[in-house]
């Protein structure tokens, strides 16, 4: 839980004009959402191949949906952290502050942040690939596992292979070159252009943190590293207290 210098800084927030929050599937951890690469991680029980890719969707769109079925169940059964809540005062205090996830369980936004680009799309979001017709479907199970038009809906989410979506990417990057204070939580920063964050915070001249309990290939370009658990860090690090959430 201490900073590689040793010694538990604290950041005042009030310092800085744009915050960025850059989160991905470990700020969800402590919630007991599963991680994509860690321990226990998605990848490692399911392959992407069968269930993450356009490909799979074409060969058996079933199968794929109701992998997603299955974590939406899962997500509904976890709760935001106090790490969330931290985020969320944070945005009450600051109403500028960003938060950019990788994340597609609706975390942030459960937890009550509003600024929030989501880089990869959403679980509780469907979309027609025929007819382009997106639909908010929010429940355990899919309202509808086709569009009007005849066709499967799937998941508004970034694939394996998928193009992300352009104006998203440049609302992220434009908001990551103005910011002043960049803070990036549990992501292995493996994921393009994800992983080329903290280089373009760096070169907009902002300072940079990373909170994670393991280095990342990351790691070295940040000026603080935090190594420990979102949940503990966020709120003794932030000058924003977080009630238990
Ligand atoms: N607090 C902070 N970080 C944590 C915690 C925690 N409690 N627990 C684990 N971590 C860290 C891990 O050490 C790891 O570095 O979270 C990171 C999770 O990495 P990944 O599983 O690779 O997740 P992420 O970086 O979000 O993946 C990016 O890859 O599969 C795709 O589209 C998917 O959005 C995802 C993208």
């Amino acid at each position: 839980m201490f900073s590689i210098f040793g010694i538990m800084d604290t950041v005042d927030i009030k310092q800085f004009g744009q915050i960025v929050f850059f989160t991905g599937a470990g700020m969800s951890a402590e919630s007991g959402v599963p991680t994509y690469r860690g321990r226990g991680g998605i990848w490692h029980r399911y392959r992407w191949e069968e269930v993450a890719c356009q490909k799979a969707f074409d060969k058996d769109p079933l199968k794929v949906l109701e992998f997603h079925e299955l974590r939406r169940q899962a997500v509904l059964k976890c709760k935001p952290h106090r790490g969330h809540g931290v985020l969320v005062r944070t945005e009450q205090e600051h109403p500028e502050m960003a938060i950019i996830t990788q994340n597609i369980d609706g975390l942030h936004q459960r937890a009550g942040s509003k600024n929030v680009i989501e880089l990869h799309g959403s679980l509780w979001r469907l979309r027609c690939p025929e007819c382009g017709m997106k639909v908010e479907d929010k429940g355990p199970k899919y309202e509808s596992y086709t569009c009007r038009c005849g066709a499967w809906l799937r998941p508004d989410i970034t694939w394996f292979g998928d193009y992300l979506d352009e104006a998203v990417i440049a609302r992220a990057t434009e908001t990551i070159r103005a910011c002043d204070l960049f803070v990036s939580i549990g992501t292995s920063g493996v994921v393009w252009p994800a992983a080329g964050f903290p280089e373009l915070a760096r070169a907009g001249g902002a300072f940079c943190v990373e909170v994670n309990p393991e280095p990342t290939e990351l790691s070295a370009r940040f000026d603080l590293v935090y190594r420990g658990k979102a949940g503990e860090i966020l709120p003794a690090v932030f000058s924003i207290s977080a009630p238990g959430k």
